[in-house]
């Protein structure tokens, strides 16, 4: 019988091994307390510059905004390839009451590759070293890392990358177990993770394709995986770590989302955005993340032309029921 590992990051003891993925753009402070809301139990935030940080950019502090419903729950993700920026933006994060800070070593995007930073710091091993060495000496939080299964398909390094980062005082590291040069697509080269969790003293935390309870299942059934981190799976099915914690270490079934249970997020999180934000821009952040919500709808390519237009409250709720009354007259 496969059970729910449990899950300690240093001396923080997690509620379950169920975590939200950072995703730039996606997993602000109303979406994060959705999934916790969801059964999650830790979120991160989105990727942060360490250098604009160290600048007080404005915006990278608005990304930092944390709430009471995620408190103790949420981890900061930085990027940069500087250690003593890296190391200064840590303490900054700790400073304003975060109690884990991730360092991303998986981002593929051009622009971070340019800086050096993200998935490009894999191709240097002792700059990996130096930039969590010093990260972890600078804060008294514990520090994780997120990382690739390596650049290109059939390469596998993260058994090395994690015997770094365990000497180097990281405390969890999570796997994102595609290449690279994949994206994000894909399906997770599950033979990688098994060899990069094999002998690993900390906890290794797969990352990758989960969007059920089967694929969930494929993950925890390899030895010393520590728990699970879920991206684009939970957007909109904020429930799907409940629907796990339950079937693995309750040995229940939850029932799936159904078109009431997804306008019921939607609803939630748009109020949520509207309250962050104001109304304006509270809906149209939401823009990339709607069709998460009405991808199972018949007809979600007009709704999703519809909802691009919208800009108040008003016209969202007028939306809503429209959905609700064709979704009763049509029994879907
Ligand atoms: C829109 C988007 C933004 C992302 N931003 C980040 C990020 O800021 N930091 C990070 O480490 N990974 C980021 N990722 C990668 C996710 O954390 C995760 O590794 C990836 O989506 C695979 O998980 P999934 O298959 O469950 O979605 C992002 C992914 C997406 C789709």
């Amino acid at each position: 019988m496969i059970k729910l590992p449990e899950l300690k990051i240093g001396n923080i003891k997690l509620k379950n091994s169920l975590m939200l993925a950072p995703m730039a753009g996606i997993t602000d402070m109303p979406l994060r307390e959705l999934a916790v809301e969801g059964g999650a139990g830790l979120v991160f935030t989105e990727m942060i510059s360490a250098t604009a940080l160290s600048y007080g950019d404005r915006k990278t502090l608005k990304l930092l905004q944390t709430s009471d419903k995620e408190k103790d729950m949420v981890g900061a993700q930085i990027f940069g390839n500087s250690p003593s920026v890296m190391s200064e933006s840590a303490k900054k994060i700790q400073d304003l009451g975060y109690n884990i800070i991730d360092i991303n070593l998986g981002c593929p995007a051009k622009k971070i590759a340019k800086a050096g930073a993200g998935a490009k710091l894999l191709e240097s091993p002792n700059n990996i070293e130096s930039i969590l060495s010093s990260v972890v000496k600078a804060v008294s939080v514990p520090v994780t890392a997120k990382i690739r299964i390596g650049l290109f398909k059939g390469q596998n390094i993260a058994p090395e990358i994690i015997e770094i980062a365990q000497n180097s005082g990281i405390k969890m590291v999570s796997v994102h177990a595609r290449p690279a040069e994949n994206g994000h697509s894909g399906p997770p080269d599950l033979k990688a993770f098994e060899e990069a969790a094999a002998n690993a003293e900390i906890p290794v935390i797969a990352n990758g394709g989960i969007i059920d309870i089967k694929s969930a299942e494929k993950f925890l059934k390899i030895p010393k995986c520590g728990g699970l981190m879920i991206g684009r799976g939970a957007i909109g099915d904020y429930d799907l770590f409940k629907r796990i914690e339950w079937f693995f270490d309750k040995n229940d079934v939850l029932p799936h989302p159904d078109i009431n249970t997804k306008i019921k997020w939607f609803k939630k999180h748009i109020l949520a955005s509207i309250d962050f934000y104001g109304e304006e821009k509270g809906i149209v952040v939401l823009r990339k993340i709607a069709p998460y919500y009405i991808k199972d709808i018949p007809n979600a390519c007009q709704i999703r032309d519809r909802f691009n237009k919208i800009t108040t409250l008003k016209d969202f709720n007028i939306l809503m029921d429209n959905i609700m009354q064709f979704s009763n007259s049509t029994n879907f």
